[in-house]
């Protein structure tokens, strides 16, 4: 191992402070830990109600509960949607004055890592493969913890509605049966509706729950793609149960067209099926990894599901998941309104194994970190299609601009790589009046905290095009490094695996010497590559490569800052004021139409409820947008923006036509890499200390490290290591 160097194993730089600072700081880490208790204690008591409403003493509460507020303003409903939304929604609110105190607190928290090494519910991989992927043993919990519900759930309502059998009077053993099966389908439901609850919260791209949690968009898909599988099983049982009990008592037909007015209208229930179960075939891993676009439009048909199912259940039930949809239908909006921006693309360049480096114009106040990810959009290529690309740039980079490196796989990235290289090819002058790339941009999304710096060593392992975040991080540390900013990693072990070398020739986009001159004596970098696909090599070490590049037309289009990873008090501003919006509009409803007109539809009151939603977040988010999107146009592009965006054409132009592979590089042909040797090897050299663990790259690479690390932390010794599992996902 060629990493271990006479480096001190002190953090680079300990923040300094008077007595203001300290009292200031123990204000505020006091206020944060009472946000922090007083959220957990709502979340802790939202999942006990989810428990305990199943249960004898559930129902019965759940019952006395409904009569105590049915003849307040927002009646039944109100009650509902208090105990199984508002919790929710109150997290969210909290967690806008957490996370504003909490601005400015990651150096802190770089510099008072603990010290003891240990392992940790995150980051410790309990399942490797299989259908679930890598599994941490946080998330292990968190699976059982909803298989125990459902299982809970299912079971005792059983248990209550076999107590009530008798009140349906004299039944014949049959009639019992199908009594039964009749309550189970609506168990059913009724569980399926619980699962709903939470299907939104991940998706939720720039949510504020996410941030609260630092769980990235990109990683939160998988919950939801778990509890889609789960909540379109349970509805599914909901439907086959109806269907048999339909069947047997001969009245499939009438039963399906059914739209009661009081109850629930069960031909929205199949429409609203229908679409559900469309979009859930298209979710099939075969469809969604050979057919995207057919997964990703199909999926848009969640607004007519959530109509139907608005529908066919009532406003009374659509309470129970409001706040899930609620939180999702801000950030769609906020999603909507950023992506309207065109922003230019400043510099394009195009490398020989046909990835294509994208450097966008970003506003200064646009804050993100290297664990970032943009959703891109290129008119001229699709007017439709969105792809996300990770930031391959260091916010310490520049403050006006970040890149993306984007690799060719398909049609989309193809025809980028081709447009790029026509735009090269017909420039004949570095600033030509045609080469203008205009995209849109929808991010950046990401982690909340850039917890690569928390971890003294860092294994950084790529694969493929996997390579895009760990440059951003390579970059990250070396300024901070340079710039005696607060930054652990002090031994970084960057693994590379890619089928061709000429993929290497990427590693141009870092030039570590001149972001940290001398990097080396304060952090020892060790970058492996390990060429897959080829026996032996095909461009020796340190042969030159080429890589062409342009400058292209400044429109002077800014990324826009409506995002809800944006600025937090414009963000937390929107979250509240909406959900405050939210409750005053359906005060109005209630008020001034349901209540004098005594309105008792189902359907139509359902209907109403989702219309308050979607009203509330236009004008009241809408409201806060419009300010936010002013304050946002008050803020000069200026010349300092122009003028940096020029230079970064120049300094692609200047520096990277020509590229050698750096002293700390190595390149080995015809292998893998062999993750039990370099842990090993790292374990006997590193001794007793956390080791963060980043893997990009395909699902059976981050298998591999993950099967690894479990292994090597189980049988660790008192002066081994302790791996950290960190993944960072390229499929949606
Ligand atoms: C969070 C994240 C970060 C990523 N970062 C990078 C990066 O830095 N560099 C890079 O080269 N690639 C990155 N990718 C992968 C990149 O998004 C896909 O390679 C690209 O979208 C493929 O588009 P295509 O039409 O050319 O390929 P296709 O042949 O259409 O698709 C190939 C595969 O790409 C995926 N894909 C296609 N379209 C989309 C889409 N709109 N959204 C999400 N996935 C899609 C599907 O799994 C599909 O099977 C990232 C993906 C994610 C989810
Ligand atoms: N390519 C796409 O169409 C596409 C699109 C969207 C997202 N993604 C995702 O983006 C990431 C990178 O894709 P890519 O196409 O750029 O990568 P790639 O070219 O397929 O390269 C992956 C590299 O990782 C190596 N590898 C795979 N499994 C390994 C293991 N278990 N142990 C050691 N090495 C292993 C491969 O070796 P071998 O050559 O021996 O296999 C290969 O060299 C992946 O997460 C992928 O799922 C890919």
């Amino acid at each position: 191992m060629a990493v271990d160097r006479n480096v001190s194993d002190e953090p680079l730089l300990l923040p300094s402070g008077g007595q203001p600072r300290r009292a200031s700081k123990l204000a505020k880490s006091l206020a944060r830990g009472t946000l922090k208790l007083a959220m957990w204690t709502l979340f802790l008591a939202w999942i006990t109600m989810f428990f305990v409403i199943p249960t004898e003493v559930g129902t019965d509460f759940y019952s006395d509960w409904e009569d105590a507020t049915s003849g307040t303003l927002y009646g039944t409903q109100g009650s509902v949607l208090l105990l199984y939304s508002a919790p929710i929604l109150l997290i969210a609110v909290l967690a806008v004055p957490y996370l504003l105190l909490s601005g400015g607190q990651e150096d802190d928290a770089i510099a008072e890592q603990k010290k003891s090494p240990g392992l940790r519910l995150r980051t410790f991989p309990v399942l490797v493969d299989g259908v679930f992927g890598v599994v941490s043993a946080a998330e292990f919990i968190g699976i059982a913890m909803f298989v125990a519900f459902v299982l809970w759930a299912v079971y005792w309502y059983t248990v209550v509605n076999f107590e009530m059998l008798p009140s349906y009077g004299d039944l014949t053993p049959l009639e019992k049966r199908v009594q039964m099966l009749q309550m189970s389908a609506y168990i059913f439901g009724l569980t399926a509706l619980t699962c709903l609850a939470f299907l939104f919260l991940p998706v939720a791209r720039g949510s504020i729950l996410l941030r609260l949690v630092d769980i990235p968009f990109e990683h939160a898909t998988r919950y939801h793609v778990w509890l889609g599988n789960l909540t379109m099983f349970l509805l599914t049982m909901h439907g086959l149960c109806y269907f048999i009990v339909w069947f047997i008592r001969g009245i499939v037909l009438e039963s399906i067209i059914e739209w009661k007015s009081d109850g629930g209208a069960n031909f929205a229930g199949v429409i609203c099926y229908c679409f559900g179960f469309t979009m859930w075939v298209t979710t099939l891993p075969p469809v969604r990894k050979r057919f995207f676009e057919l997964f990703f439009y199909t999926h848009q048909l969640y607004i007519i599901f959530v109509i139907f199912f608005a529908l066919h259940v009532g406003d009374t039930y659509v309470s129970k998941a409001a706040g899930g949809i609620f939180l999702f239908m801000l950030d769609r909006f906020l999603r909507f309104w950023q992506s309207r921006r065109k922003v230019d693309v400043i510099s394009a360049t195009s490398f020989p194994c046909g990835s294509v480096s994208l450097v966008i114009s970003k506003p200064k106040n646009l804050q993100y970190n290297a664990l970032g990810f943009i959703f891109l959009q290129l008119r001229d290529i699709s007017r439709l299609q969105w792809h996300p690309f990770s930031v391959s740039s260091s916010p310490l980079d520049g403050s006006h601009h970040l890149s993306v490196l984007i690799k060719s796989v398909g049609e989309w990235t193809g025809k980028l790589r081709n447009s790029v290289s026509d735009l090269l090819v017909s420039q004949t002058q570095l600033y030509g009046p045609n080469a203008s790339i205009v995209a849109s941009v929808e991010g950046p999304y990401g982690h909340e905290s850039p917890y690569h710096l928390m971890y003294k060593k860092l294994i950084l392992v790529a694969g493929g095009s996997g390579i895009s975040p760990f440059l951003a991080i390579l970059s990250d540390v070396l300024h901070r490094v340079r710039d005696d900013k607060p930054c652990l990693p002090r031994d970084i072990l960057l693994i590379w695996a890619v089928k061709r070398s000429n993929e290497i020739s990427l590693l141009s986009t870092i030039d570590m010497d001149s972001i940290c001159p001398s990097f080396s004596d304060k952090v020892n970098v060790d970058i492996r590559v390990f060429v897959t696909r080829e026996s032996e090599a095909s461009l020796e070490e340190g042969k030159i490569e080429k890589v062409v590049s342009l400058n292209t037309r400044s429109r002077g289009g800014s990324m826009s800052v409506l995002v809800g990873t944006g600025n937090k008090i414009w963000s937390g501003a929107y979250v509240v004021i909406s959900i405050l919006g939210f409750l005053i509009t359906l005060a109005l409803l209630d008020a001034c139409y349901l209540n004098p007109y005594s309105i008792s539809k189902w359907w139509y009151r359902g209907i109403l409820f989702v219309g308050c939603m979607f009203v509330s977040v236009i004008i009241f988010g809408g409201g806060v947008v419009y300010f936010w999107h002013r304050s946002e146009n008050v803020t000069p592009a200026g010349e300092e923006d122009r003028e940096e965006s020029e230079r970064i054409g120049y300094m692609l132009d200047q520096e990277t036509t020509q590229y050698k592979l750096c002293e700390n590089t190595s390149v080995s042909y015809g292998q893998r890499p062999d993750f039990k040797e370099i842990l090993g090897s790292v374990s006997d050299s590193w001794g007793c200390v956390d080791v963060g663990v980043i893997v990009c790259g395909p699902q059976t690479l981050q298998s591999s490290v993950a099967k690894e690390i479990r292994s090597q932390d189980l049988r660790r010794k008192n002066n081994s290591p302790v791996f950290h599992f960190n993944s960072h996902s390229f499929d949606l």
